[in-house]
């Protein structure tokens, strides 16, 4: 068969929905300037989907840097991979400032934070080791233990029981096999905003031999006293054996960097197959990424400000008698009962009539019969913007209470 035969027959777990979803459900254009107002189709919307957490993504000191990086050194500079010809001083710089601000001995940039996490996990473990993971763990976990030729277990969404249970069986086999143990969790699911058991797995290494690895890409900058994130918020960042981060949220730009003891790090640094075969990040990343890194680390409002309409969202919604699950972070699940053909209605109802845009999440990420609209919080948003979005809400709720959403169709992505 030709391959792209296949094609006919099935698009794919979320391209099958594209007649009836592309430009407006999926692949939507937000244009404008980067801000908590931007133009979906023509029309000013109140954006709740950008990771733009402090709201640096578009702040005049940043863009500022970002410019007179750009000027003065190009976006070609450095050319090549670390290791042959893309290595500067300033690399070498941002990394010392990131493992300082993580309480890490070293650290090391990642080209994109996705590959970096799908090469840290298959660079550190060996067909002998075992890798103990979180179901709920994000496609870049997923896809690093994907090149994992050994056994790999997995233990329901933060179930410490029976990540006990996985790590009993991890040990006996890597009793045979001379192996070791990576436990990988995220500190913050960037889905339903809930945080990662750190202490309880942590307390787990008192039983059990293993390395602990974090994906905090949405707790740098947002969680803990200063913003380190969430090894931070639970007191036990010198536990988190590796640490990693993307600048693709809070830092608002692209790359990222994994932290930890020297060793460890000279060791990512010569067998990381996404660096070593991989141009440099950029200069002008990296400069940006000083400047953005200097704003978190010394302009606390932001982080502040952020917290301020993160409470009031999420307290204002609760009063109002909002499912939210579990978060304990700025992502902003909010549960409805309702199938796919709901949420598309949901989603129109709140973009044309409420011109608010969020994202929304249905099955198969949540069960059939949810449906999970996600807002992201972030340092633009006002106090305004927060009790709009609720009364907003609260009417869409009335009107899926009273069946108003359930006749079964797709909502039109045409609008009249
Ligand atoms: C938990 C988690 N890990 C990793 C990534 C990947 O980061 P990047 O966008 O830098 O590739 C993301 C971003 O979507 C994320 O949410």
């Amino acid at each position: 068969m030709d391959i792209f035969n296949k094609i006919d027959n099935y698009f794919g777990p979320l391209g099958q929905y594209m007649e009836h979803a592309h430009g407006y459900y999926m692949f939507p254009k937000l244009e404008g300037e980067i801000s908590n107002r931007m133009i979906f189709q023509g029309k000013e919307k109140l954006v709740w989907s950008l990771n733009n957490y402090l709201g640096l993504g578009n702040h005049p000191d940043v863009r500022k840097a970002d410019a007179e990086a750009a000027a003065k050194w190009g976006l070609a500079y450095p050319m090549g991979a670390r290791m042959m010809s893309g290595q500067t001083r300033y690399h070498e710089e941002l990394e010392e400032k990131l493992a300082a601000f993580v309480k890490k001995e070293a650290a090391y940039l990642l080209n994109y934070g996705y590959q970096g996490m799908v090469s840290i996990i298959n660079t550190l473990v060996d067909r002998r080791d075992v890798i103990v993971y979180d179901s709920e763990a994000h496609a870049c976990i997923i896809d690093g233990m994907r090149l994992h030729f050994g056994k790999r277990f997995v233990y329901p969404h933060n179930d410490m029981n029976n990540l006990e249970k996985e790590l009993e069986r991890a040990t006996r086999i890597v009793e045979k096999t001379n192996g070791g143990i990576l436990v990988i969790t995220e500190g913050v699911y960037g889905m339903a905003g809930d945080l990662g058991k750190l202490r309880e797995i942590i307390e787990l290494k008192k039983k059990f031999n293993f390395r602990l690895l974090v994906d905090d890409a949405h707790g740098f900058g947002t969680m803990g006293k200063t913003g380190a994130g969430t090894g931070e918020h639970f007191g036990v960042q010198d536990d988190i054996d590796i640490y990693f981060a993307t600048f693709a949220k809070a830092m608002a730009g692209i790359g990222g960097f994994v932290a930890g003891n020297k060793k460890m790090i000279n060791f990512l640094m010569y067998n990381m197959r996404s660096q070593i075969y991989a141009k440099s990040l950029p200069m002008a990343m990296v400069i940006g990424a000083f400047k953005r890194l200097e704003m978190l680390q010394h302009e606390p409002q932001h982080k502040e400000k952020l917290w301020t309409i993160v409470n009031a969202l999420q307290s204002g919604l609760k009063a109002k008698g909002f499912n939210l699950g579990k978060t304990e972070s700025p992502v902003t699940p909010v549960f409805f009962q309702g199938g796919v053909p709901e949420a598309t209605h949901v989603t129109k109802d709140l973009r044309e009539k409420h011109n608010i845009f969020c994202s929304i999440v249905t099955y198969p990420v949540v069960p059939k019969d949810v449906i999970m609209l996600r807002l992201i919080p972030t340092a633009m948003h006002t106090l305004e913007d927060v009790e709009y979005t609720i009364n907003a809400f609260s009417e869409i709720k009335k009107n899926l209470d009273n069946g108003v959403y359930s006749d079964g169709t797709i909502a039109s992505m045409v609008v009249h």
